[in-house]
């Protein structure tokens, strides 16, 4: 089957379209190229052993999104299309609620048009804000503490009214954790613009020395070394569970949320020792004050994962901080010549 992807060529989209091609399915990558390279198709192509369908749009242009479906026999597709900085979203959060909210009912109604009814959304942990309790299950409160988490909690929403509505749409809501590594030929990986928001790519450029040190944001958490943990998860394993979740729509219908995380937690020192011991290089790096709206500590309950969709995460921290290293140190200034 032809799977489309919106945000296709991103980081965790690019992960996601190799694996879903290498699982024998065709891919049509749909992305405004906002924050990422048109270079990553080629790379994708080379991996997945075929070829790819790309068109620049924006998934919030209806007639442009209307015309893909056209040219291709689509039968499920996987939204990544969206605005995803934290910062960014509570600095401008009208932007963030009219493109991210606008791709999602953008996109439903297209795929209604066209009678496709499998959906796949990359939704994320931030749904859950600061967690009371962890491990954090599916059915843990939500309660989101910045503009961009709202804009994931409320397409969530509407994809759920969308399935009350329509008892032949399915939709599987992955709410991931924290994605980091590359695949492990190193030909693609994460290439944020500009100053790194995340934790690894930070690190990555700094071991590549475009960045002087790492600051860590407070280590004055309730934790083992006091700085903030995390459940960090391979994207290759995430993307993986993007395959999984597409044949469990396949034979089910109605909106499923589930968690893809390790189930692990490590703190910030805790990777940033792992990635030095892995590729022997060193980190240097300041304590600086807490980054608000920081959770001291979230990490995932992903039996679910394993029950619905009989997946779970293969690949350890060592795994992702190798991975990690070799796309970068391959791809210094990432796609950039
Ligand atoms: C991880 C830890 C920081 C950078 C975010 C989004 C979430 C999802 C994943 C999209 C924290 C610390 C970080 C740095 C640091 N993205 N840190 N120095 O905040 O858990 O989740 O990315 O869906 O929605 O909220 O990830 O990598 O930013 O931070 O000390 O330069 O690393 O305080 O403890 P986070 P992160």
């Amino acid at each position: 089957m032809n799977v489309l992807l919106t945000g296709g060529a991103g980081y965790i989209g690019s992960h996601t379209a190799v694996e879903i091609m290498r699982a024998g399915h065709g891919v049509v990558i749909a992305d405004d190229l906002s924050n990422a390279s048109e270079k990553v198709i080629e790379r994708i192509e080379k991996l997945g052993g075929k070829k790819v369908y790309f068109y620049k749009i924006d998934v919030c242009d209806k007639a442009a999104l209307d015309g893909v479906f056209a040219l291709h026999d689509i039968s499920a597709v996987v939204h990544f299309a969206g605005k995803k900085a934290v910062g960014e979203s509570v600095a401008q959060p009208l932007m963030y609620y009219r493109n991210n909210l606008d791709a999602t009912i953008t996109l439903l109604e297209v795929m209604q048009k066209h009678s496709v009814n499998r959906l796949i959304f990359s939704s994320s942990a931030t749904v859950y804000g600061i967690p009371k309790t962890v491990p954090v299950d599916e059915n843990a409160p939500r309660g989101c503490n910045n503009p961009y988490g709202w804009t994931k909690y409320m397409s969530e929403q509407i994809m759920r009214d969308a399935c009350e509505a329509n008892k032949d749409l399915a939709v599987v809501l992955l709410r991931y954790f924290n994605p980091i590594g590359a695949h492990e030929s190193g030909v693609i990986g994460e290439d944020p613009e500009g100053i790194p928001n995340n934790l690894m790519p930070f690190i990555a450029q700094v071991a590549v020395g475009r960045r002087e040190m790492l600051g860590v944001f407070g280590d004055d958490y309730p934790t083992h070394d006091g700085t903030g943990v995390r459940d960090y998860i391979h994207v290759v394993d995430l993307a993986q569970g993007h395959v999984a979740a597409l044949d469990y729509t396949e034979n089910n219908s109605g909106a499923l949320a589930v968690n893809l995380g390790t189930g692990r937690g490590y703190s910030v020192l805790d990777i940033v020792k792992t990635f030095e011991r892995v590729n022997g290089i060193e980190i240097p790096y300041r304590i600086m004050p807490r980054r608000a709206g920081d959770a001291a500590v979230i990490y995932a309950d992903s039996s679910l994962a394993k029950t619905l969709l009989n997946w779970e995460a293969k690949r350890d921290l060592e795994d992702m901080c190798r991975d990690t290293w070799n796309w970068q140190k391959n791809n210094p200034n990432g796609y950039r010549s």
